[in-house]
């Protein structure tokens, strides 16, 4: 069958890759891909496509006897997109509008933990400044403040103090119409549990570790991850067991039972407190950069598990194979990132970087008009490796970014850390 992929990151790319090699393609099928990069130009046709355009989406779907969609980033699931392919009796992997709000609206999905007694900090809603600085007094230090919305990773604000509180609250409030959620701080390690699900039967598929700032040893801003591991080793067994039925399950449970059937993969962002994973948030998509630390150690056939999810089969998949060796990648950014990164800085060195048996997963790359590769995005590449330990994936893949030649870009030295300094202790 064909099968159209809709996105243009690291973690299009890694699902492009995976995709390649499926037996979906066997019958002379296609990978279409829009936009697509010109890493994922290796694996996929590329097409132009408005993806706010869904009655376009759907008739490049019709013409193309597209068989299978899969939507990569959450704007175009929030937006509906899924729920406008499946009216056209196209299947989709990705959940449905409604069913996105989980990631859509942190407001939404508070509310859905507290009605079904899902672990998570405790927290407030509220629609104005004033109410927010009142419920301030419920809460300790550091404060943690959420815009409800797609914020692209950016809107979260951790204040230390009190003062900084209400300066971001104010800050928050200077745009009409927010709503603002106050959490309980939650300490612990954080890790990513991976979960693909019909919107009945669910399989846990793989869990990583992330590094959201921007600088070595955790400082500096947000970004929207700048390099990750897999597996979180943190995530035992057992606690993933526990995540699993005590979040991830009456979720799924929750969503069916009031109208909105979650299908696709359901990323759960979670707090290891002392009390056991709590949900810091949910995503209704794969991480990025941790998708491509997946599918580095993926050894099924990802086509058929996205096209169970779509067609609701997915009883009938068995859990998925993953490498039990680790797989580490190293976001390259552009100089300026998370701000205002440089774009057009040239980038060589590729093949060198592949000649170590590392992958290079492109992010945001463009050719330019001499058709050389060029620095188009804030994350650029994404290299990536495996090796027995994470130590050695860890070197595997800082090897593979030393044959990389971008002058304008840089990445932090110290991905995968935690689990580094765990293997040697
Ligand atoms: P979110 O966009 O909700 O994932 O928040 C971004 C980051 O802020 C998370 O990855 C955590 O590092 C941190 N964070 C969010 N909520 C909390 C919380 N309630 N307690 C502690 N840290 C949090
Ligand atoms: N790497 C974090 C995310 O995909 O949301």
């Amino acid at each position: 069958m064909n099968i159209l992929l809709l996105g243009g990151g690291g973690r299009e790319h890694a699902l492009a890759w995976k995709l390649a090699q499926s037996q979906l393609l066997a019958d002379g099928g296609r990978l279409f891909a829009a936009p697509g990069n010109p890493g994922i130009a290796r694996h996929a046709a590329l097409v132009t496509l408005d993806v706010g355009d869904h009655a376009a989406v759907t008739s490049f779907c019709a013409a193309g006897h597209i068989g299978l969609v899969v939507i990569g980033p959450e704007a175009p699931l929030v937006d509906g997109l899924a729920d406008s392919l499946r009216a056209a009796g196209v299947a989709v992997f990705g959940p449905s509008g409604a069913a996105a709000q989980l990631e859509g609206s942190k407001g939404f999905t508070k509310d859905l933990c507290a009605r079904h007694d899902i672990p998570t900090a405790g927290y407030v809603r509220v629609e104005s400044a004033d109410a927010a600085l009142a419920a301030l007094d419920r809460f300790t230090a550091p404060y943690v403040l959420k815009a409800d919305g797609l914020a692209a990773g950016k809107g979260v604000v951790i204040a230390e103090n009190r003062t900084d509180a209400e300066t971001a609250i104010a800050d928050m409030f200077s745009a009409a119409g927010a709503t603002l959620v106050i959490e309980e701080f939650m300490h612990g390690e954080e890790a990513s549990l991976f979960a693909i699900t019909d919107g009945t039967h669910i399989l846990p598929f793989g869990s990583a570790q992330d590094h959201k700032r921007v600088g070595d040893g955790d400082i500096g801003p947000n970004t929207g991850g700048m390099g990750a591991y897999s597996p979180a080793r943190v995530l035992t067994p057992a606690l993933q067991a526990e995540a699993m039925e005590a979040i991830v399950r009456p979720t799924v449970v929750a969503m069916a039972a009031e109208g909105m059937p979650y299908s696709g993969v359901l990323y759960a962002g979670l707090m290891l407190t002392e009390h056991g994973p709590k949900l810091v948030e949910y995503n209704c998509r794969f991480g990025d950069p941790e998708c491509q630390v997946l599918m580095l150690r993926l050894r099924g056939d990802l086509g058929e598990y996205l096209l169970a999810c779509a067609e609701g089969r997915l009883a009938a998949m068995p859990p998925p194979d993953f490498a039990p060796d680790p797989a580490l990648t190293v976001v390259l950014a552009a100089r300026g990132y998370p701000d205002v990164p440089e774009k057009g800085g040239a980038i060589d060195g590729l093949d060198a970087a592949e000649a170590t048996g590392a992958q290079v997963f492109h992010a945001g790359t463009a050719l330019d008009d001499a058709g050389a590769l060029v620095a188009a995005g804030g994350r650029v590449l994404n290299v990536t490796a495996s090796g027995a330990t994470v130590r050695e994936a860890q070197a595997a893949a800082y090897r593979a970014v030393e044959a990389v030649d971008f002058p304008s870009g840089f990445c932090r030295r110290d991905i995968g850390w935690r689990e580094v300094a765990r293997e040697d202790a």
